[in-house]
């Protein structure tokens, strides 16, 4: 009784009753986060010709977006911030009256989304690297002393969860330590841990501006290539403290991600990059490709790969218009 005829593999999709019941994996909104750029220079939120249909946000004016979120049953919000001038040392970066601090008070006892703040230089420094830029490369453990800075201001500002994504060694130890002293060891720490060096970040420097303006990000983000490298940079993360470790991007990495899964116990996020969203979204502006069933697609293969949690720009569009 184990073959055709008598098995019939087409019986438990015969119609949306069997197959809505036997689905193996779904995508709860509660795993999704959704990346939000915070601004101290506009006056009102304005559209991102980078990304289209997303927008950036003046500080103070997250509230009704955080509503939104909060309705689509959504986890949680990511922050990204950018300073009013950028300066060497990526000052703004831990400025309590900078954007992102701005947006995690105005919020914080006004939601119940997870607070998110990416901990990076490169938004903030004027060589636009993610670290301390000197004679063509970054200095990475006086690098570490500014990101530790900035994850204090964030969760001092309400952030519950600090995501330090400079990929600089020895970042995750600087953060927790950092926090522990502060008086934030409840803070957990998502670590940006297998970030490529990529081709799918240039929208989002677009929107930030923060492209290398010399150079590249080879020396600190992980070359593509390497899957064995990008394993020890999890495991080397988790005994630093990390609580959570992300694959980032996330459709060209989806093997990282499966391997992770079968290795490691703790949570997994993925990131689906700007250039995801972009290509996507240009497809289907295009009419080369229809958003409600290629975005459950890869949101689907995301969890099915082994991801917990799911960073994407697509988050809030995906519930509310019903896709997942
Ligand atoms: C900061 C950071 C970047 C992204 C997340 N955090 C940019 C980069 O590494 O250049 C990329 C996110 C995206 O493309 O959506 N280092």
């Amino acid at each position: 009784m184990s073959r055709f005829p008598a098995v019939r593999l087409r019986r438990l999709r015969a119609n949306e009753r069997s197959r809505r019941m036997v689905r193996e994996t779904r995508v709860p909104p509660s795993s999704l986060i959704l990346p939000v750029f915070v601004d101290p220079t506009v006056r009102r939120p304005q559209g991102l010709p980078a990304l289209p249909a997303l927008t950036r946000h003046p500080p103070e004016a997250l509230l009704p977006l955080a509503r939104r979120a909060e309705r689509a049953g959504l986890g949680g919000l990511l922050l990204f911030g950018r300073p009013r001038r950028k300066d060497p040392e990526g000052t703004g970066a831990w400025d309590e009256a900078g954007a992102v601090p701005r947006a995690l008070r105005s919020l914080r006892s006004r939601t119940r989304l997870l607070l998110v703040a990416d901990v990076c230089l490169c938004a903030y420094t004027t060589d636009g690297h993610c670290g301390y830029w000197k004679e063509g490369e970054v200095e990475n453990d006086r690098s570490l002393v500014g990101l530790a800075r900035a994850a204090v201001t964030y969760a001092r500002a309400g952030a519950d969860w600090l995501a330090p994504s400079a990929m600089l060694d020895g970042q995750v130890r600087a953060v927790r330590e950092a926090l522990d002293l502060a008086g934030y060891a409840g803070r957990a720490i998502l670590a940006y841990s297998a970030k490529s060096a990529s081709a799918f970040y240039d929208p989002f420097r677009d929107v930030e501006d923060s492209s290398p303006r010399q150079g590249d990000r080879r020396g600190y983000q992980m070359d593509y290539g390497n899957p064995r490298e990008a394993l020890r940079e999890m495991a080397l993360d988790m005994e630093e403290g990390a609580d959570l470790v992300m694959v980032k991007p996330g459709l060209p990495q989806l093997d990282l991600l499966a391997r992770a899964r079968e290795r490691f116990p703790l949570p997994l996020a993925v990131y689906q990059v700007s250039g995801e969203y972009a290509m996507m979204k240009d497809a289907a502006v295009a009419g080369h490709l229809d958003e409600s069933r290629a975005v459950p697609e890869v949101l689907t293969a995301f969890r099915r790969a082994g991801a917990d949690v799911i960073l994407s720009y697509y988050a809030l569009e995906a519930v509310e218009q019903g896709w997942i």
